[in-house]
């Protein structure tokens, strides 16, 4: 086997990670993160298609490595593989990753002055330079240019962006996917019937149908459907589904939107969905057992003003108890083994602390441990910009016994 190593920008840190993770073991593929700069991680692994990387949500873009330099040996590096189809008119791009805001900046721009001197003595002089900005995320800088604009250029398809990501020499890769943005937007606000106080963004929930570990041809429950946005994307990938909504309207909306996916993407899923309770799903499945569950049974509304501890707990109590009244029947309906993959809201008080409850005690009496992974340190896997009052944790359980 040829081993490869990639630059991954993720999206969604360790919730994304913990994707990566989950995906990787579904396809049997043996993968290990060799180093993270940033939201950049560098994994090592066999030869990957880019179709393979389009299947996950939670990525910014992939770049496959094709050089390791000294910071300052840049000009020794032999670009003949990156430019190869190089020709004018053409758009390209560099992003740079490193520890130190002066670094990135720097082999940007060394990286950019090679790039140059190797398309003109290839006789290419008329192209189009995408200009990045430099920024902090997490722990890292970036000279990026975003994926938005990569895939809007289609840079990967008719140019070329080399990504560099600063290790203890640089890695040198050129992007081989980036996500497809424009598909999650179309699926989102194109689909016939939107509701965004309840829905969450078909990204987010293209990673919560792959946390489940279900492959082609196996069944996903969304035991709290709304408008089948979790639903959407395990079709996409595949899988047949099984939805329930308390509402009828929102099973009539779910049925609208899934029906416009079936055909735009000419997908040949089974799709069963049902009016009726999460607390009561025997009377919709009778005895039988679902592959994986993936849901979102509580979205809280925006906050205007941070809550107090007490009124976050407040509202958490009321919202905990529809988790702990469904999670006996959701778990009855798992496969052995089957996982699931459920959010929890969490919120951000006044005093800077982030609530959310526990369901761990009534999962564990449901037949349901936590599920344990290389990726995940501690649950709940957080997502949300930190300046948000309303976040989503979260969690993936695995049934017991099998
Ligand atoms: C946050 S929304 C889920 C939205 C969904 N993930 C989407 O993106 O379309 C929660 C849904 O759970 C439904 N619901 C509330 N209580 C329920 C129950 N006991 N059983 C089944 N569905 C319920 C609500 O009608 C609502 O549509």
């Amino acid at each position: 086997m040829v081993e490869r190593k990639y630059i991954v920008t993720l999206a969604y840190g360790a919730l994304s990670e913990a994707e990566l993770e989950s995906y990787f073991t579904l396809s049997n593929l043996n993968f290990k993160v060799v180093g993270k700069v940033g939201r950049c991680c560098i994994l090592k692994g066999e030869n990957l298609s880019s179709d393979f990387w389009l299947g996950l949500g939670g990525l910014h873009k992939v770049a496959e490595v094709f050089a390791e330099v000294k910071e300052d040996e840049v000009h020794k590096l032999n670009l003949d593989e990156l430019i190869a189809s190089a020709k004018d008119k053409m758009k390209w791009a560099v992003s740079t990753y490193s520890e130190s805001e002066a670094s990135a900046l720097k082999f940007s721009e060394d990286l950019q002055g090679c790039i140059k001197e190797a398309l003109k003595s290839k006789g290419v002089v008329k192209t189009k330079l995408l200009r990045g900005k430099i920024h902090k995320v997490d722990s890292g800088w970036e000279y990026e240019v975003s994926s938005q604009l990569i895939q809007g250029e289609r840079v990967v398809e008719e140019g070329f962006e080399a990504v560099a990501v600063k290790l203890k020499d640089w890695l040198i890769g050129k992007s081989i996917a980036v996500v497809d943005h424009i598909g999650y937007r179309e699926r989102d606000l194109g689909r016939p019937v939107q509701d965004p106080t309840i829905t969450m963004p078909p990204k987010l929930a293209r990673i919560l149908v792959n946390l489940t570990a279900c492959s082609k041809g196996e069944t996903l429950l969304d035991p709290f459907c709304g408008l089948g946005t979790i639903l959407g994307e395990a079709i996409i990938r595949g899988l047949d589904i099984v939805g329930v909504d308390a509402k009828s309207s929102r099973v009539e909306g779910a049925r609208k939107n899934l029906t416009w996916l079936l055909k735009k993407y000419g997908i040949r899923s089974k799709v069963e969905l049902f009016q009726g309770y999460a607390e009561n799903l025997s009377r919709i499945l009778k005895g039988r057992l679902v592959d994986g569950v993936a849901t979102e049974p509580i979205l809280l509304p925006p906050l205007k003003h941070p809550p107090t501890d007490e009124e976050a707990k407040r509202m958490l109590e009321r919202s905990s108890r529809i988790y702990c009244r469904s999670l006996p029947s959701i778990s009855k309906h798992l496969k052995p083994k089957g996982r699931l993959a459920i959010v929890l809201p969490c919120v951000k008080t006044k005093s800077r602390r982030i609530l959310s409850f526990d369901i761990s005690r009534e999962a564990s009496k449901a037949g349901l441990r936590l599920y344990s992974m290389d990726s995940v340190k501690k649950y709940p896997l957080l997502v949300g910009d930190p300046s948000q009052m309303v976040m989503r944790g979260v969690y993936i359980f695995e049934k017991v016994g099998g």
